[in-house]
């Protein structure tokens, strides 16, 4: 209690015995003394008076949310104004008294220190909130590089299997072509034809599982993606990018070479486009990546959709390189924007392609 008179620290001692509470008080006149008290031991409520000769409880307020942020503070006084009350309860004070009304002063214990519980079990919530999320993040994360991992090493099977068992199956067909009788010749012939088409294939699905995208470049990449998605959907796509090749780290480049595959496949699927522009500009510790199709546009909801989770993991996928995805309805249609940091040095060469 910081108070100068030891009659009214008895008399609010007195008050308080009324009430069910063991009370263990000590009774502080100055800011030394009250230093003193609150590093001696752990208190549960300061209860203070409002005018004192080398003291107020303004300055104690401050003095004890220094060290105890979360500590119930009570005012009781004498001859406090409203004002200054109210600016007291705005610094964070829990409540204020007269003096002629102390029977109110165990409720006010009660209700402060309720609500410093109610205050730490919050924040405890919440800490451990943010703790659930952080763990999912990095769960996700994993679970991103397990996936990817799994994907390469599925494209390395088919590169090495099947694409070596065809490879030696064209040999042959070629040898009958050229030494069978003529109706084997044709029909070996045919049966070619039908292979190159299963090496594209092949070689289409070893793409998607594990795109080129270290090893042609990003920008050969997301080319090979456009054009694959003009021949798949006949669907005429603007392509333009300020630079010829890009130096990214791997994380970046799969994150743009994956927000593009999941633009492309949604607008496949749900925009009904008839056209389509993506743009790619990179400069200045930057990039941004835009995709923006004329289709129907997302409909409300459309982005909480409980079994979705394309844009989702894209926006996870973006935080985690250091960015962000914005989507939003462009013009007309939907427009998907990602921003990503990037070194000063990633763009390689200049010069742009469309
Ligand atoms: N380009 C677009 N045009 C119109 N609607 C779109 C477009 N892109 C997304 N949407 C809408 O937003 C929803 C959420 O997209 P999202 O990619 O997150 O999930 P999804 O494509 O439904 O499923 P998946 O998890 O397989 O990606 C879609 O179901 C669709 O209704
Ligand atoms: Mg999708």
């Amino acid at each position: 209690m910081i108070e100068d008179s030891q009659l009214d620290y008895e008399l609010l001692l007195a008050t308080l015995s009324r009430e069910p509470f063991d009370v263990v008080a000590r009774r502080v006149e100055e800011r030394a003394e009250l230093v003193e008290a609150l590093a001696q031991q752990a208190w549960d409520a300061v209860i203070s008076d409002h005018h004192l000769p080398r003291f107020s409880s303004s300055e104690a307020l401050g003095v004890v949310r220094a060290s105890a942020p979360d500590l119930p503070f009570i005012i009781v006084s004498g001859l406090i104004g409203e004002e200054t009350a109210v600016a007291a309860m705005r610094n964070g004070a829990d409540d204020y008294l007269m003096k002629g009304r102390l029977a109110r002063l165990g409720q006010a214990l009660l209700n402060a220190l309720a609500a410093r519980e109610a205050r730490r079990e919050r924040l405890e919530a919440e800490r451990s909130l943010g703790e659930s999320q952080q763990q999912l993040r990095e769960l996700l994360a994993h679970l991103d590089n397990v996936v990817e991992d799994e994907r390469a090493a599925i494209a390395r099977e088919i590169h090495d299997d099947v694409g070596g068992l065809l490879t030696a199956l064209r040999f042959d067909l070629s040898w009958i072509e050229r030494n069978g009788d003529p109706r084997s010749a044709e029909r070996a012939r045919h049966a070619r034809q039908t292979l190159t088409q299963a090496m594209q294939a092949a070689q289409r699905i070893q793409h998607d599982l594990h795109p080129p995208v270290l090893d042609a470049g990003l920008v050969a990449a997301l080319h090979w993606q456009v054009e694959e998605f003009r021949r798949r959907t006949a669907i005429p796509v603007d392509f333009s990018c300020n630079v010829e090749r890009l130096a990214l780290d791997t994380t970046a480049a799969m994150t743009v070479y994956r927000t593009l595959q999941e633009a492309l496949t949604n607008v496949s699927k749900h925009a009904h486009a008839t056209a389509l522009r993506v743009g790619l500009v990179a400069g200045d510790g930057q990039l941004s990546l835009e995709i923006a199709d004329n289709g129907v546009g997302l409909g409300a909801g459309d982005l909480q959709k409980p079994s979705s989770f394309g844009l989702r993991g894209l926006s996870e996928r973006a935080a985690r390189a250091g960015g962000w995805i914005d989507v939003s309805p462009g013009q007309r249609g939907t427009c998907v924007l990602l921003s990503l940091p990037i070194p000063d040095t990633a763009d390689a060469a200049e010069g742009g392609c469309r």
